[in-house]
C-alpha cells in the first residue's frame, strides 16, 4: 500500500473517534534474552476513554515503559490485543505503524529526543513533513503557533542544546502535537526536570487533557498524582490497583 493511501485511510478514521480510545486486552510481553525469558507484562487489560489523563505508576522494572511502548506501537505484544484510536495496532506492518503513530499518537520521552542539528521549529515540523498532514507552506507557521501554545515561541530558531531542560521538554510537547493527534503518551516526561519546571510541564499536560487530548503518562513521582484523572499501578508486570481521582469516585 502506498504511504498516501495509508494516510488517507488513517486520516479519515481519525474524525470518527469516540468512547474508548485505548483498549488493551489480556496483553502479555515476554522478552527472550540469552540468559532466559522474562515476562515483563502478564495478561494486562485496561481501557482509556477520550479526555482521560491517566498515570501509570509502579516500581522500576514493573513494566511501565513496556506497557506504553505497546500503546504507541514502538513494541509489539507477545500475546493479546492492543486497540488504539480504533486500530488493532498489533496487526499493523512497520510502515503502516509509523504513519499511524505519526497521526494518532504524540510521544514524549524523558530525555526529550529532539534532533540536535535541527532548530526547535524544524523539530516541530518533522512529524508534519513525515505524514504530510499540512501543506508544506503552512508547516512553519503551525510549528510557531504550537511553540507559542507551549510558551516558547521565541526559541523557535535556536538549536535544542541552547534551551533549558524545561524548554526542551516544551519543544518536545509541541512536536508531539504537530499532527494534532488525539492521544499523547509520555514516559517519565518530568524525570529529568526540577520540581518547579516539572509542575509547569504537568500543568501543560493537564490543560491539554482538558482541551480533549487523552494523555497516558508514566511517572514514579507520587506527588504529581493530583493532576491525573486515574492512576494505574503496575507490579511485576500486572495491574495491581486502579484508582480514580477522588472527584470521580461515585457513592
Ligand atoms: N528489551 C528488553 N529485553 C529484555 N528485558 C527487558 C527489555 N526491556 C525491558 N526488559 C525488562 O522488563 C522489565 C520491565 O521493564 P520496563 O517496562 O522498562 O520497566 P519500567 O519502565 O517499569 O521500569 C524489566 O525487568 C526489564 O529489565
Ligand atoms: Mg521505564
Amino acid at each position: 500500500m502506498s504511504q498516501q493511501k495509508i494516510m488517507r485511510e488513517q486520516t479519515s478514521e481519525k474524525s470518527s473517534l469516540s468512547g474508548q480510545l485505548i483498549s488493551i486486552n489480556r496483553v502479555s510481553k515476554r522478552y527472550d534474552t540469552p540468559s532466559g525469558s522474562f515476562m515483563a507484562l502478564r495478561e494486562v487489560s485496561l481501557e482509556v476513554r477520550k479526555g482521560e489523563f491517566v498515570a501509570i505508576v509502579g516500581k522500576s522494572g514493573s513494566g511501565k515503559s513496556t506497557l506504553i511502548n505497546l500503546i504507541t506501537g514502538i513494541d509489539t505484544p507477545s500475546s493479546g490485543k492492543v486497540n488504539v484510536a480504533s486500530k488493532a495496532i498489533h496487526a499493523l506492518s512497520q510502515e503502516q505503524l509509523a504513519i499511524w503513530r505519526g497521526i494518532n499518537v504524540g510521544v514524549i520521552f524523558q530525555f526529550f529526543q529532539l534532533l540536535p542539528t535541527l532548530t526547535v521549529a524544524e523539530n516541530v515540523m518533522l512529524p508534519m513533513d513525515f505524514c504530510r498532514t499540512y501543506p508544506a507552506r503552512e508547516r512553519r507557521e503551525r510549528a510557531i503557533s504550537l511553540l507559542s501554545k507551549v510558551g516558547i515561541a521565541e526559541q523557535a530558531d535556536k538549536l535544542p542544546a541552547d534551551l533549558s531542560g524545561g524548554q526542551q521538554q516544551r519543544a518536545a510537547i509541541a512536536r508531539a502535537l504537530a499532527n494534532d493527534p488525539p492521544i499523547l503518551v509520555a514516559d517519565e516526561p518530568t524525570g529529568n526536570l526540577d520540581s518547579q519546571t516539572s509542575d509547569a510541564v504537568m500543568q501543560l499536560f493537564a490543560n491539554l487533557a482538558m482541551e480533549g487530548k487523552t494523555v497516558v503518562m508514566v511517572t514514579h513521582e507520587r506527588d504529581l498524582s493530583r493532576y491525573f484523572t486515574r492512576t494505574i499501578t503496575l507490579a511485576d508486570g500486572s495491574v495491581v490497583t486502579e484508582l480514580p481521582a477522588i472527584t470521580e469516585v461515585s457513592m
